[in-house]
């Protein structure tokens, strides 16, 4: 019995395929490169040592997904595939709508038919929209303000709506906070194709030279230093939650959602800070505006999933930034 990864070619896919790997795990490895390279299933694959069979294939196209299934003996299914640039999604919101949803439904609707119920489905923090407080716990209120943030909600009530007529699916919701950094080996990590947003792949950037200076997105929010303050996660970490969710779909019927977060911010001038300080490089910067959409605080309370996932983080900042920076030098060519 194998354990279906889509997307399992991205940053995080291609980080939970290793640590499935390490434990035994039989996995079966989707993606179609939309954002990823096909180096880096060679690269999963020379880290663990070991073989799993891959299918260049979109998770939209019901044939080749149905195919997958036939082919092989599936127990469950973690489902990365999808497409995750906010500013890009509210260009082409068809493209995000019928990526995001389109693919989870045919995903659920095969799974459905093969009578395979357990699935892992890649949500968001982006799902609380601008929180009222923090830290953020499962039972606030959600909202979307992007459509990229509203397919992640979509699929969350789709799962939750599929769990209520059919009650022996065993669904985990796993909303993450901040991922960055980079496997233990610097083989893999974040590497978009496309100009990314997200503030680490960017302080890449102006660290390789690729870009002058950094745009701090507003130094007046009623923060202590003004900058935003996020929950960033070492991916090794987020990968691991992976693992954790497998093991309780495998015990537990239900359909529940887990904060991934480490549980404590850091402010956009402390992670610039961190990161010079690791790296010994410098970070020119400067204060841009506000960006739109932005909240002024965003982080967990990753208690449910210590509780009921036996799940926290155990990796800090510093080697967040070393990692980061330890990958991304390495593709700089
Ligand atoms: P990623 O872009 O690196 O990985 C996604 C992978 O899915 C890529 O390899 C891409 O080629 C593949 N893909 C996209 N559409 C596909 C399709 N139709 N068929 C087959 N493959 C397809 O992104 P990531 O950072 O690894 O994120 C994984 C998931 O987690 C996404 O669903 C994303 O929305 C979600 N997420 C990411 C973050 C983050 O900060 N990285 C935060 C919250 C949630
Ligand atoms: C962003 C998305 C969110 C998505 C998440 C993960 C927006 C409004 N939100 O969240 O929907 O789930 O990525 O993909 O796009 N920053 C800078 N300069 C930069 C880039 C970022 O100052 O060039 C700041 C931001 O203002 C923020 C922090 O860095 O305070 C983190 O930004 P980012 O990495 O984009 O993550 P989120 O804002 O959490």
């Amino acid at each position: 019995m194998a354990v279906l990864v889509t997307g399992g070619a991205g940053y995080i896919g291609s980080h939970t395929c290793v640590e499935l790997l390490a434990r035994g795990e039989q996995i079966i490895v989707a993606d179609n490169f939309y954002n990823s390279k096909p180096r880096v299933i060679d690269m999963v694959k020379e880290i663990t040592g070991k073989d799993f069979k891959f299918y260049k294939a979109d998770i939209c196209d019901r044939s080749s997904v149905e195919n997958i299934f036939r082919e092989n003996d599936i127990e469950a299914v973690i489902h990365f595939a999808g497409y995750k640039a906010v500013g890009e999604s509210v260009k082409e919101p068809l493209m995000y709508y019928k990526n995001n949803i389109y693919s989870s439904v045919i995903l659920l609707e095969t799974m459905k038919k093969s009578r395979c119920k357990q699935f892992v489905f890649s949500s968001s923090a982006t799902v609380y929209g601008i929180p009222k407080s923090v830290p953020i716990t499962e039972d606030f209120p959600l909202g979307s303000i992007n459509p990229y943030g509203s397919t992640k909600l979509i699929v969350e009530n789709i799962c939750r709506d599929l769990y209520d007529s059919e009650p022996d699916f065993r669904i985990a919701l796993l909303r993450y906070f901040n991922p960055i950094g980079a496997h233990e080996s610097g083989k893999i990590g974040d590497d978009p194709n496309g100009v990314p947003n997200n503030l680490m792949p960017i302080i890449m950037r102006v660290a390789s030279g690729k870009l002058d200076k950094l745009s701090v997105y507003g130094n007046d929010y009623p923060t202590p230093d003004g900058t935003g303050i996020r929950d960033y996660l070492h991916v090794t970490d987020l990968a691991l939650g992976h693992v954790r969710a497998i093991e309780k779909v495998r015990k537990e019927v239900g359909c529940k959602a887990f904060n991934l977060g480490t549980g404590k911010g850091y402010s956009v001038l402390e992670i610039i800070n961190a990161f010079e300080e690791v790296n010994g490089l410098k970070i020119p910067d400067f204060i841009a505006p506000r960006r739109h959409g932005d909240a002024a605080e965003c982080y967990s309370d990753p208690s449910l999933a210590k509780n009921e996932l036996n799940w926290e983080t155990k990796i800090g900042l510093n080697e967040m930034c070393r990692s980061s920076w330890n990958f991304a030098k390495s593709q700089i060519n």
